[in-house]
């Protein structure tokens, strides 16, 4: 059985805090003792004090310094929102995007801003030389391009980033490709299948890029709605297929960036609480 990754409602750093509460509460019940009893649960309580501390400080990584993010489509819904979370927790944020890009989402935000069309192997080329990028996000969807985009975007896009020291490629792909064809509605296969095989063919190309790399792919992307938690998770299992937020998969993405368990995996987004139809 596939291993199921569930990022969306606990983290090491949230669970330690917990189990501290509870060693506290005990503590504090064997205060109510005599005496003797009090001095060996204090004790027990400083040690276990101690082990929680350590164990909280081993979970969270000290003051990581930010890491350098250039956004591919990161004009658009969903990488305007990678963009914002990205900032959000710190880091260093550039957008890959054309002269004629709408930049309205990304209006007042502080991103270097790289023009180029991603089907210019030079553009890319130039962009990933612009800086050392530590996280490269491929957020496009292909606007008015065919649907050999995608295959086209990620050759560009892989092509340069071994050669100019990216860390890590954060691919954003679709459910209906490769094995993950018997998880979409079979009605709809035949007219997106030309679709997905350029989709597929893109992460093949992310899968051998000689970088570390995530895939994850969504079925159906909604706004978050308003007043609901955003409970997106990320699942190995290739036959999840439903909705989620952007919102979520922006979160999720990001959360990414230095979370061993991302690494060279591919990954199914979805928010249970959310309707894909
Ligand atoms: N929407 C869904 O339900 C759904 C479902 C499954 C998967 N996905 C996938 O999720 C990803 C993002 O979806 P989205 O809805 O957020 O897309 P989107 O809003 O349409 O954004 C697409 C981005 O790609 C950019 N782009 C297009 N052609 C480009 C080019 N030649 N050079 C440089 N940039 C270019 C666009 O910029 P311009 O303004 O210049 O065109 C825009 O910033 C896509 O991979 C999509 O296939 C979406």
């Amino acid at each position: 059985m596939l291993p199921r990754l569930g990022f969306g409602y606990t983290s090491l750093t949230m669970s330690i805090p917990a189990k501290f509460q509870q060693a506290l509460a005990r503590g504090l019940v064997a205060l109510r003792s005599p005496a003797a009893r009090l001095r060996r649960a204090a004790s027990k309580v400083i040690l276990l004090f101690a082990l929680v501390s350590a164990l909280a400080a081993a979970a969270t990584p000290p003051n990581s310094p930010p890491l350098t993010v250039l956004v591919f489509g990161g004009s658009g819904q969903l990488g305007s929102l990678v963009a914002r979370a990205a900032l959000a927790d710190g880091h260093k944020v550039s957008v890959f995007a054309r002269e004629s890009s709408n930049m309205q989402r990304l209006q007042g935000l502080p991103v270097t801003v790289i023009r180029g069309d991603v089907r210019e192997s030079a553009d890319v080329e130039r962009a990933l030389k612009s800086q050392s990028f530590d996280v490269v996000v491929d957020a496009l969807g292909r606007s008015e391009s065919g649907v050999e985009f995608y295959e086209q975007a990620a050759r560009h896009i892989t092509r340069w980033a071994a050669p100019t020291g990216v860390k890590h490629i954060i691919h954003h792909g679709s459910v209906g490709v490769a094995e993950s064809r018997a998880a979409y509605p079979p009605k709809l296969f035949p007219e997106r299948s030309p679709l997905f095989v350029s989709k597929e063919a893109a992460e093949k190309r992310v899968r051998e890029s000689g970088v570390t790399y995530t895939i994850i792919r969504n079925a159906v992307l909604r706004p978050l709605p308003r007043g609901q938690a955003d409970r997106a998770q990320l699942l190995e299992d290739p036959l999840t297929f439903g909705a989620v937020s952007r919102e979520g998969v922006a979160r999720l993405t990001v959360q990414c960036f230095r979370d061993p368990r991302c690494s060279n995996r591919t990954f199914h987004a979805i928010d249970a609480g959310i309707q894909y139809r």
